[in-house]
């Protein structure tokens, strides 16, 4: 390990709590490959390196869950190669590091409107969520196909059917039972949500889960977000005074 990452390493242990829940919208793949003169999909080649490096550090600090956002809803309309592009690498990221995930602990699962993911991809999903289902150290969400209004929708008309079906009247819909509605049912919301490549915006991503969510916006273009990047932001995490509307005393 790099002696700066053995620092900051060292420096999130004795600085008190590290985020329970991280969620990243991995953001700037392209602008990566622009840099470099190459085609779009060498940057989200090089990004799903990145991914390794930051469950590595997750598993490292001791984060608990990490939120990976993929693959918008929004992203379908990107030109047919480059989703093409994308959802070989999905297949290709499973095919590397479903073993792998599994003998370090992570348990995978996806969200997000995965029917429109092609034959392949879908069944690369539905192996990598089996293979690793009994992992207790990180629990990681790849949210793909997702839209952040797709799930309060979908929510919303879960509690519709319980409605119409007698299991629950309009006043017990309560925030609890919304939430017991969302895909991220099981797990607390995300206390830090990174996004690299500088852009100050949620597009879509879990807009109900970050209400409390530190925000932390990395100028780095994830291909380039290393595991000491990911520990810097968990430092800045440290000094934030979270304060839910109360004062501190
Ligand atoms: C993020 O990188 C990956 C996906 C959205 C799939 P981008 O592809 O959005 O990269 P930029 O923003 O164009 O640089
Ligand atoms: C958000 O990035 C989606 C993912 C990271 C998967 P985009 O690059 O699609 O977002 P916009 O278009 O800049 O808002
Ligand atoms: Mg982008």
């Amino acid at each position: 390990m790099a002696d700066l990452e053995a620092d900051l390493l060292a420096r999130i242990r004795t600085h008190g709590a590290v985020p329970r829940h991280i969620a990243i919208i991995m953001d700037g793949n392209g602008r990566w490959a622009r840099e470099r003169h190459m085609p779009r999909p060498f940057g989200h080649r090089s990004g799903m390196k990145t991914v390794r490096s930051v469950v590595e550090g997750c598993l490292e600090a001791g984060v608990e869950w990490l939120s990976l956002f993929a693959f918008s809803q929004e992203n379908w309309q990107r030109p047919e190669t480059e989703v093409s592009a994308l959802m070989s690498l999905l297949e290709e990221f499973i095919a590397r590091e479903a073993d792998e995930l599994k003998r370090q602990g992570v348990r995978v699962r996806v969200h997000g409107d995965v029917h429109r993911l092609n034959g392949p991809a879908a069944a690369a999903v539905d192996r990598i969520v089996s293979v690793t289902a009994g992992g207790t150290r990180l629990g990681l969400n790849l949210f793909i196909s997702y839209g952040g209004r797709a799930e309060l929708v979908r929510a919303a008309q879960l509690l519709a059917r319980d409605v119409q079906a007698g299991r629950l009247t309009p006043d017990e819909i309560t925030e609890d039972e919304f939430r017991a509605r969302l895909f991220t049912a099981d797990c607390p919301d995300p206390d830090l949500l990174i996004r690299t490549s500088g852009e100050q915006r949620l597009s879509n991503f879990l807009l109900w889960q970050v209400a409390y969510a530190e925000l932390y916006i990395s100028s780095v273009l994830w291909p380039d977000f290393g595991r000491p990047a990911l520990y810097e932001a968990i430092c800045d995490f440290q000094r934030r005074d979270r304060r839910f509307g109360r004062v501190t005393p």
